[in-house]
């Protein structure tokens, strides 16, 4: 049933983009849905998020929380890959995801997590996380690391892994509060 409608709003998603996208994947009775920002070069290729350099450190993720990535709900907020052209050698090269392509991907994102229903939504990085909270100005930086009561939900702010291979200093802040994530879950699961 879950898996049916998540088909449906796949093929609503593909019918409504101009560009290929990489649509969530994943356990559909999931206790948690991780939200990236968008696909890069190689999601695309794949099909499937979370595949290429970022895929490194979600399975850092998965190891330490000890689940494998079937018992997840992997996806995006934006679905296709924002990128941009270099006029010269012709060759795409990532860029963040405009305003207006958050606006037109993010009802996908509420309606998978709406079909799912986990227990814990774990964001990475701003794009996700100022989504979810409806409020451009809060920050990962001063929500990283705590749980945040929703309505049906709680929401767990991470650092993105992007920012973590750019910004080496995170990578400890990162680790504690994947630590922090992991006796959380403990916490509510018990
Ligand atoms: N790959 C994804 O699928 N999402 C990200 O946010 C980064 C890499």
């Amino acid at each position: 049933m879950k898996q049916e409608k998540l088909e449906q709003l796949k093929s609503k998603c593909i019918a409504s983009s101009r560009e290929p996208i990489v649509f969530g994947e994943g356990n559909s009775n999931a206790f948690i849905l991780l939200v990236g920002e968008a696909p890069g070069a190689k999601e695309i290729e794949a099909e499937r998020p979370f595949v290429g350099q970022a895929g490194k450190i979600l399975d850092e993720f998965l190891e330490v929380l000890e689940l494998d990535r079937e018992d997840i709900y992997i996806t995006n907020v934006v679905k296709i890959r924002p990128y941009k052209v270099n006029e010269k050698t012709g060759r795409k090269s990532n860029r963040p995801p405009s305003k207006e392509e958050i606006e037109q991907y993010e009802k996908y994102l509420l309606e998978e997590i709406n079909i799912i229903q986990p227990r814990v939504v774990v964001t990475l990085g701003n794009v996700p996380l100022k989504a979810l909270l409806r409020d451009s100005k809060t920050t990962i930086g001063e929500k990283h690391g705590t749980a945040i009561q929703m309505e049906n939900h709680y929401v767990f702010p991470l650092y993105h892994p992007a920012s973590i291979i750019y910004r080496q200093e995170l990578k400890k802040i990162y680790r504690e509060d994947l630590v922090k994530l992991k006796e959380f879950l403990k916490g509510i699961s018990s």
